[in-house]
């Protein structure tokens, strides 16, 4: 939904005075560097040029009931207290509460709407952005003068502490924090960053949406972590200064006799580290080759070894990593489902999304969805 028809929603559900705030959230793309944030590792994250807009208002009047609005969604949820609410089938507002639980700054009853044209479900973390978006509104109301640091710390604090899921920082740094048309390698154990062009002349990045999102993600998604945590356990037993995979190297990893599950699972996070530093030497010199390689093994590793692709993804990556004219393409995000981001010669990109559509509605009976996007800023107050 456009940011205009939000406005003639707004206006027709809670009268002609417009939101006291508008953000714009970004969602994320990371071009490689998966699951190796919770190991304190390295990404390289972007904000997409698709987003969500948060319209906030503090209810004047009086008025004691909150009044909140997923307009992509058509759900409305008015209430007095949290425990009236539906939080299993409307997670989004699980998310709010969660964003107004640790921003610890009670505004009282809120009018909130969301609505933009950030798929949901297609791992480009649209609940991230979600809930930066309106830490940054709560913000903007309250005066508060918290950086958006802190407030991409708070964010994910959300998806831990009241969605339960061991996610890393990844997709709040990235969407609080990215440059225009940059992305940023992003060190996730000492929060600092720098950012790097990802433009290559002669190609593009382009997502190719599987539309399906299989429901095991989040267990399985804390499960992993659960896995690395367990290999750091074991390394430690034999070696000293080791916090997290981060520290180890791969004579640790052979040296500690880890059962072979936990080798594969560590193996894998020790190359993707080293394929983020690899991926900025080849963007550096602009080798799409280079680029297209890493983003082919990164793939590899995610569907054999970490084990968190599915047959929608694997098809669609396959497709991109043998297809003349495309440098490579993997899976994007925590997987089993949700999208693979290419790098593609300008010259193959239409007939390559036309091969991609319908050799994957041949397998699926449905059609992946294109997504062309740029590399925006991260979070902003658009208004007022
Ligand atoms: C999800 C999580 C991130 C990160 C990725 C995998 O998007 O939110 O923190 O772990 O999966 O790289």
């Amino acid at each position: 939904m456009q940011l205009k028809d939000l406005l003639v929603q707004w206006n027709s559900v809670y009268g002609s005075s417009d939101p006291d705030v508008i953000v714009r959230a970004p969602g994320r793309v990371n071009i490689i560097g998966e699951h190796t944030d919770y190991n304190q590792g390295w990404v390289m994250p972007g904000a997409m040029s698709r987003s969500l807009y948060i319209l906030v208002s503090k209810i004047k009047g009086g008025g004691k009931k909150h009044h909140w609005i997923a307009a992509d969604l058509n759900e409305e949820l008015k209430f007095y207290h949290p425990e009236e609410l539906p939080l299993s089938q409307s997670i989004w507002a699980k998310y709010i509460l969660g964003a107004i639980h640790v921003y610890e700054n009670d505004l009282g009853p809120l009018q909130i709407m969301i609505g933009g044209d950030l798929p949901i479900g297609a791992g480009v973390s649209s609940s991230s952005s979600l809930v930066g978006g309106l830490l940054l509104a709560l913000q903007s109301l309250t005066g508060d003068q918290k950086t958006l640091k802190e407030l991409a710390q708070l964010s994910s604090r959300v998806e831990r502490e009241i969605i339960g899921l061991q996610g890393g920082i990844m997709d709040q740094f990235a969407i609080m924090l990215s440059e225009k048309d940059k992305v940023m390698m992003l060190d996730c154990r000492e929060k600092t960053f720098e950012f790097i062009s990802a433009s290559i002349p002669g190609t593009q990045w382009v997502l190719l949406n599987t539309k399906v999102k299989h429901q095991l993600i989040d267990s399985d998604y804390n499960q992993r972590a659960a896995q690395c945590k367990q290999a750091v356990e074991i390394i430690q037993k034999q070696f000293s200064g080791i916090n997290s995979l981060r520290d180890a190297d791969e004579e640790m990893l052979i040296k500690s006799s880890l059962p072979e599950i936990l080798y594969r699972r560590s193996h894998f996070v020790l190359e993707e580290n080293q394929r983020v530093h690899e991926m900025k030497e080849a963007l550096k010199k602009q080798d799409a080759v280079k680029a297209g390689h890493l983003l082919q093994a990164s793939h590899y590793g995610l569907q054999y070894q970490y084990e968190v692709s599915c047959d929608e993804l694997n098809h669609l990556a396959h497709l991109a990593n043998h297809t003349k004219g495309v440098f490579g393409g993997r899976m994007m995000g925590g997987g089993f489902g949700g999208c693979v981001i290419c790098l593609v010669d300008h010259n193959t990109l239409e007939q390559f999304e036309r091969e991609a559509i319908s050799s994957y509605q041949k397998q699926f009976g449905f059609e992946p969805e294109v997504i062309h996007f740029s590399l925006s800023g991260g979070v902003e107050v658009i208004s007022p």
